[in-house]
């Protein structure tokens, strides 16, 4: 593992160091409930580049920007009607808005890849919440591991993608969703679902009536730009809803079973059936496949319903990147 990067335990003095440091214009990995989030100043072209830099990500794919309140973002955005009622509804959490900027907007051009809209949250997590009250600056954070990788939901996990490229990891412990926030387009006529998350079509269609999905990443790929880009390809193929072995295949298993036999190991994402659960180690036990050096994953079916649409959106995505 790289390790240059110091790993802070999220306590009271580490978070108003941190948040100095980034107000200074410097970036570090911090915790947020979906997954952890390579932070800096929004405002701070510096900081932003130091971010795209780190990340070798595209500069054409946009960054999510995080506030501590609504309040703290009515300066960069309209907050339509619609905006405020997911507001009450759905933050402090996991859901992402894509909102029309305002004039006065102060984020940096290239956290916004020149768009006219902003895709903006507030976190819940405890950490992410107090580190953006003291810093009183939005953060831009785009997930914390290098392009094509996947989201790490562990400070350990930042430290091997990115730990020799980064100063410091805010460790505010397992991400309790696990997989990335929900992001609604509102900025136009219909609302659209960009990327599935664990806000769910049916919870966002409960507040606001129907909501369209525009075939995320398709249809609405100028739309959500990070999804032209290719995301996380495991380091070995990957198949989807099987219920037979390859010879020497890990099983990502779902459910009580039955679970198939014959694989060389297998790891449950919820023996109880529950998706949230099951969002909450996708990601984790794909790392842990990648670390035990697994020559092949093989994935049981998983429902499409409820937060099981994003966990097959990621996994389809990653089946897909797959060059055999
Ligand atoms: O849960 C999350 O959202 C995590 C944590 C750290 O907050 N962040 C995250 O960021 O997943 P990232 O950069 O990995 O994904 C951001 C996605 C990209 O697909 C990007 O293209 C899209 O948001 N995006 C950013 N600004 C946008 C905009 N103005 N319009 C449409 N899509 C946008
Ligand atoms: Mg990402």
């Amino acid at each position: 593992m790289n390790n240059k990067a110091l790993i802070l335990p999220a306590e009271t003095a580490n978070i108003s160091t941190m948040a100095k440091q980034l107000q200074a214009g410097d970036i570090a990995a911090i915790p947020t409930e979906t997954v952890y989030g390579l932070a800096g100043d929004a405002t701070n072209p510096a900081a932003v580049a130091r971010i795209y830099t780190a990340k070798q990500r595209p500069a054409r794919n946009p960054l999510i920007i995080h506030y501590a309140s609504i309040d703290a973002m009515r300066e960069d955005v309209y907050i339509t009607p619609l905006a405020e009622k997911l507001a009450q509804a759905f933050w402090p959490g996991p859901l992402t808005l894509v909102l029309p900027q305002t004039p006065t907007c102060r984020i940096s051009d290239l956290a916004t890849a020149g768009l006219d809209t902003l895709a903006v949250r507030v976190p819940a997590h405890p950490v992410t919440q107090a580190l953006l009250t003291a810093c009183q600056r939005p953060l831009a954070a785009p997930s914390a591991n290098r392009s094509g990788q996947l989201s790490p939901v562990s400070a350990t996990q930042v430290a091997a993608s990115l730990g020799d490229r980064i100063g410091f990891i805010l460790d505010g412990g397992p991400c309790e969703r696990g997989i990335e926030s929900t992001i609604l387009d509102v900025s136009g006529d219909i609302p659209h679902i960009l990327r599935p998350g664990s806000i769910t079509e049916a919870m966002l269609t409960f507040v606001i009536g129907p909501v369209q999905y525009g075939q995320a990443g398709v249809v609405d790929a100028p739309k959500a730009p990070g999804m032209l880009y290719r995301h996380y390809a495991p380091a070995c193929p990957l198949r989807l809803s099987v219920d037979k072995p390859i010879p020497g295949e890990t099983l990502i298993a779902f459910g009580p079973g039955p679970i198939p036999e014959g694989f060389a190991s297998v790891l449950n994402l919820s023996p109880q059936g529950d998706l949230n659960e099951a969002a909450q180690h996708l990601f984790d036990y794909l790392y842990q496949c990648e670390q035990s050096g697994a020559t092949r994953i093989a994935v049981m079916p998983i429902p499409s319903e409820g937060v099981g649409v994003a966990i097959n959106e990621r996994l389809h995505k990653a089946a897909e990147a797959v060059v055999a």
